[in-house]
Order: structure tokens, then C-alpha cells, then sequence
């Protein structure tokens, strides 16, 4: 007896000459309107509606559904686990708060809500959680499993990791200790030496090799057969690494970086090594963590393949309140001239942290994330104008995994007036990205069953296909979007919300919320 619905049966349908539902899909005919705009020379613009025609098709069947995650003895791995169990199992248990019962609450997909309309005998707003917008594998039926470096399985995993309630962990102890992680791929140079003393779980071989990819690939299809399971998704919660670089004829491209992994070259990290072995496998594969795993070889090989890749680096403290904060503030026409961020934290991550090269991964991770917003505003800030941005990191053991994340926000306002906004943001960091796992993993999988084709003058295009390899519709997970090679970076919270859930309305039909609620307006 779970606190959320287990079913495959729709909790609404679209009456739609332009939908329609079989046993197996959800097929949509789709108009996608936008606005083309022309600068004249003399600095005029015109702007003209457009509109494309698109045929969605939705695979009704979700099908058995695996999770594997690299790092899966981590803080993050094991919370995620174990609040999977909790919900599954409908777990109450005591705090000194009270009795607390299993939730989803931080996971967009299975705790917010987003209108599907106006209620016609009413006149009142219906909402739906996201979850019911589409057929979506539910959390509760995820088939867990994964690797790490470490050997500990999950129970103790859970005990080292000091997030979860000693009764809580009771409940779910004795099915946490038949999990055992995987044995990993361990290239020491990539995270921080610190680590060292938790690899006594690797791989055999110094650099990365084809004997890895293949066992990577090798474990994802034993865990389908011995799960029975139609898909897995991969998802990197490990360490940190520090940014590879990018050397012409070694990763730039598919087949140098084919070419190099068979060579053993010491430039390819673990994290690309698992990417490639799912692009292989045709397994999505998320990247949570900040490094450039996905070099530019990894992206062109996904493509090729059609296999689906997103990232980089959950976004669940510090940066989810910035992409919320800065779209508000350059929204309301007010001038951020500069963002300072500290954090200290003191678990695992804040130690691997700790090391310059891993640091400078979030560093860089952490810096980007309003340029978008502040592209948009040419009132407040002339072309390449940015506010200043520093960000600070410091490991404190004695905190553990609940984060603090300080921020001061300085802006300038009317007639030379400022606005600081100063905020203390305490963050139970595993308890904040093990939701975000969950949507990522859900999102992703619904992503493997919708595919599309285009109508070009009037006639639709003969063949359906998927999405684009790079999976931005997950950017509102994530601190630092991948984005198909040449397509903006949207960091703006909002947008990438409206993004998700217009495409869902899209899959069966329905036009963006556009909140105009004119039946109010007019009459
Ligand atoms: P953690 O340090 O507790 O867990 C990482 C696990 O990965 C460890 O058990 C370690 O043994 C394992 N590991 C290291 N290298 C590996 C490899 N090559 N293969 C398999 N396992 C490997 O860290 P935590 O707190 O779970 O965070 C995980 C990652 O998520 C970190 O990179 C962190 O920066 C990132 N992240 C976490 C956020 C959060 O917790 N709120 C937010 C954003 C990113």
C-alpha cells in the first residue's frame, strides 16, 4: 500500500479530432507556433507568426524499467535507494517529530502539479500531478542496481552516509544489505586522491580500455536479463571528477575516441568510458556530477547511435534558488551587478571536493547558470556586460551532508538605489538529489517512447523518429544543461519548467499554458 497511484490507466483523456488513443500509443497532430523576427538595417524588427506541423506518437507500454547508478554506495545512491524502498513498502516511521510517512515530495514529477484546464461546470483550475500527464514509470516499480569503487553494500552504505533516520533505516536494512554495488572503474588520477582508501572495489586494468567498455556493457544486459527487464537508464552519481581535456585526435570526435579508449589513453575518465558503454548499449545515460564527461567525441557518438545522453550536475541547493532568484530579479527590471556564493559542507563530496582540479569541475559548473538571463535584458546590461560571480567551497566535516550555502545578491534598483538580498540556505544535500534522480530517470525513460515526425507541405514525413541524442528537456534538473551542439543554454528555472511541461501538453495535443486566463478577463 503505497501513498501514490501504481497505475498504467490514463487519469484523464483529450477529446481531440487531432488525438488519438490505441491500445499501444498516444498519436497527436500537433501545430507548433512561433514567432520569426527580422532586423532591418536601420535597426527595425518584424516580427511574423509561424506555425509547423508535427504528428507525436507516445508508446503507451512503460514496460519493466531498471535504474543503475555509478557511485551507487554514495550518500546520494544510497538515500535515493532507500526512500525508493520507503515508498514502495508505504514505510511509516517514528521521528522525534512524529510518526513520518514515505513521500516524493522535491521530485517535480511525482509532487507538483501543472493545469491540464479550466473545470467547464466550475470555472475552477484542474491540476494533475505531472506524473499522470503521460504514461511514466513510477518510482515505486524501478529495478535498482549499479556500481561503485567502494564494496560496502547499501545498509552499511546508508550508515556511513548519516542522512536517514536510525528507525527509518531499521525498516529497510535487511533488503539494503543483499545490495551490493558492482565493482567500478577506478583511474585514480581523475578524483581526488582523498578517495583512494574507498577503492577496494575495481576493475582490473590502469586506463581506460575496450575491456572496460565491454563489461560495462556486459553488467547493464546481465541486469536486464536478470531483472527481466525492456530498459535501463545509467545514472552517474559518483565522485567528481576533474574536466579531461580536449586534445584533437583523441576525444574530439566518435571514432578518434573509439580509437583512443582501444589504445588505453590516460585522457579518457571513467565517467566517458560509462557513456560510451551505454551509447553502445543504447542505455540513456545522465551525468549528475559537474565534469565534461560528455567531451565532444561522446556527444557525436551518441548521435550517430540515436542513444540518448543529458547532464551535467543535479541542480538541487545553492543553484536551483539562483536559476529561480536572478530570472525573478532581471525579470522585475532589476539590476544584479553581483552574486557571492560560499558553501561549506562536510560529506564525502565536500571532501573530493576539497582537491583544487575537482573543485574547479563545480567551479565552473556553478558559474554559468545566469548568463542566459542576463543576455536577455540589453535595458539593464549592455552587450557582454555580466554581473561579478564568485563561488567559494569549503569541506567541514562536521556539518556531513547537510549543507550551508550563503549567498549575497547585489543589485542596483531605481536612481542609483541598490537591493541586497542576503540568504542562508541550509541544504540536506542527499535528501535534495535523490528526487532529482528520480525525475531524471523518469523523464528520461518517457523520452525513449516518444518519437515524431514533421507534415512539410501538408503531407507528413514518411518515418517517425526520437528526440535529439542530447536530452535538454531535463535541464530543469540540472546545474549546467547540455544542449544539442549549437542550441542555446536555458538556465532561467521557470523556462525550463515551461519546457517540460508543454511538451507533455504537446504529446497529446494540448496548447502551452500560456496563463492568459482571458474567461476571466473577458466577459
Ligand atoms: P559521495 O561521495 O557520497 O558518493 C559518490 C560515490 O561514488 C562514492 O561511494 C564513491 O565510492 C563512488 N565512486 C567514485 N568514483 C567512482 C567510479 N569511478 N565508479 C563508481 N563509483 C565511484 O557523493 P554524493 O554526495 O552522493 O554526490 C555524488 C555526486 O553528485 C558528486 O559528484 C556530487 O558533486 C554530485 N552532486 C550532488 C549534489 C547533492 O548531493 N545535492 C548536487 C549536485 C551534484
Amino acid at each position: 500500500a503505497s501513498n501514490s497511484r501504481v497505475t498504467s490507466e490514463p487519469l484523464y483523456t483529450v477529446d481531440s479530432p487531432n488525438v488519438v488513443y490505441t491500445d499501444s500509443t498516444i498519436q497527436t497532430k500537433y501545430t507548433y507556433r512561433t514567432t520569426s523576427v527580422t532586423k532591418s538595417a536601420n535597426g527595425h524588427y518584424v516580427a511574423s507568426p509561424e506555425e509547423k506541423v508535427y504528428d507525436f506518437k507516445v508508446d503507451r507500454d512503460v514496460g519493466r524499467v531498471g535504474m543503475m547508478l555509478v557511485g551507487w554506495g554514495g550518500n546520494n545512491g544510497s538515500t535515493v535507494t532507500a526512500g525508493i524502498i520507503a515508498n514502495r513498502r508505504g514505510l511509516l516511521w517514528d521521528t522525534r517529530e512524529g510518526k513520518q510517512a514515505a513521500n516524493y515530495y522535491g521530485s517535480v514529477v511525482m509532487a507538483s502539479t501543472m493545469r491540464l484546464g479550466i473545470d467547464s461546470a466550475t470555472g475552477n483550475e484542474v491540476n494533475l500531478p505531472i506524473h499522470d500527464m503521460l504514461p511514466m514509470v513510477h518510482p515505486n516499480d524501478l529495478v535498482i542496481g549499479g556500481w561503485d569503487i567502494n564494496s560496502m553494500p547499501l545498509d552499511k552504505a546508508m550508515d556511513r552516509a548519516q542522512v536517514l533516520e536510525p528507525t527509518l533505516k531499521e525498516l529497510v536494512r535487511a533488503e539494503m544489505a543483499l545490495m551490493k554495488p558492482l565493482p567500478s572503474i577506478y583511474y585514480p588520477d581523475f578524483i581526488a586522491a582523498n578517495q583512494e582508501d574507498r577503492a577496494d572495489n575495481v576493475l582490473d586494468g590502469a586506463r581506460a580500455c575496450s575491456a572496460h567498455v565491454e563489461k560495462i556493457r556486459q553488467d547493464i544486459r546481465d541486469f536486464k536479463t536478470k531483472h527481466e527487464l525492456n530498459k535501463v537508464i545509467v545514472l552517474w552519481t559518483a565522485n567528481t571528477e576533474r574536466f579531461a581535456d580536449i586534445i584533437p585526435g583523441v576525444n574530439d570526435t566518435a571514432y578518434n575516441l573509439l580509437k583512443t579508449i582501444k589504445a588505453g589513453h590516460e585522457e579518457v575518465s571513467p565517467s566517458t568510458v560509462f557513456s560510451v558503454a551505454c551509447i553502445l548499449e543504447n542505455t540513456p545515460f545522465i551525468n549528475g556530477s559537474p565534469q565534461n564527461t560528455f567531451v565532444p567525441g561522446v556527444i557525436e557518438l551518441a548521435e550517430q547511435r540515436g542513444a540518448f545522453i543529458g547532464g551535467d550536475d543535479f541542480k538541487s541547493g545553492q543553484t536551483k534558488m539562483k536559476s529561480a532568484l536572478v530570472d525573478f530579479l532581471i525579470n522585475a527590471g532589476i539590476k544584479l551587478t553581483s552574486i557571492a556564493s560560499y558553501n561549506h559542507l562536510g560529506n564525502n563530496d565536500g571532501k573530493n571536493l576539497s582537491s583544487q582540479k575537482q573543485f574547479r569541475s563545480k567551479e565552473i559548473s556553478k558559474s554559468n547558470v545566469v548568463d542566459d538571463m542576463v543576455a536577455s535584458n540589453e535595458v539593464l546590461y549592455k552587450k557582454g556586460e555580466h554581473p561579478d560571480h564568485t563561488v567559494v567551497i569549503k569541506y567541514m566535516p562536521a556539518v556531513g551532508d547537510n549543507k550551508r550555502a550563503l549567498d549575497e545578491y547585489y543589485a542596483e534598483i531605481f536612481m542609483g538605489g541598490h537591493q541586497t538580498i542576503s540568504m542562508f540556505n541550509v541544504c540536506e544535500d542527499s535528501l535534495l538529489a535523490s528526487p532529482l534522480i528520480i525525475d531524471l530517470v523518469v523523464v528520461a525513460e518517457l523520452m525513449t517512447r516518444i518519437s515524431w515526425r514533421a507534415h512539410v507541405d501538408g503531407a507528413a514525413d514518411k518515418d517517425y523518429k526520437g528526440f535529439h541524442s542530447v536530452l535538454s528537456v531535463l535541464s530543469y534538473m540540472l546545474k549546467a544543461p547540455l544542449t544539442p551542439p549549437g542550441t542555446p543554454v536555458v538556465n532561467s528555472l521557470a523556462k525550463q519548467r515551461a519546457a517540460l511541461t508543454n511538451i507533455l501538453r504537446a504529446c497529446v495535443g494540448l496548447s502551452p499554458e500560456s496563463d492568459m486566463t482571458l474567461e476571466h478577463k473577458l466577459f
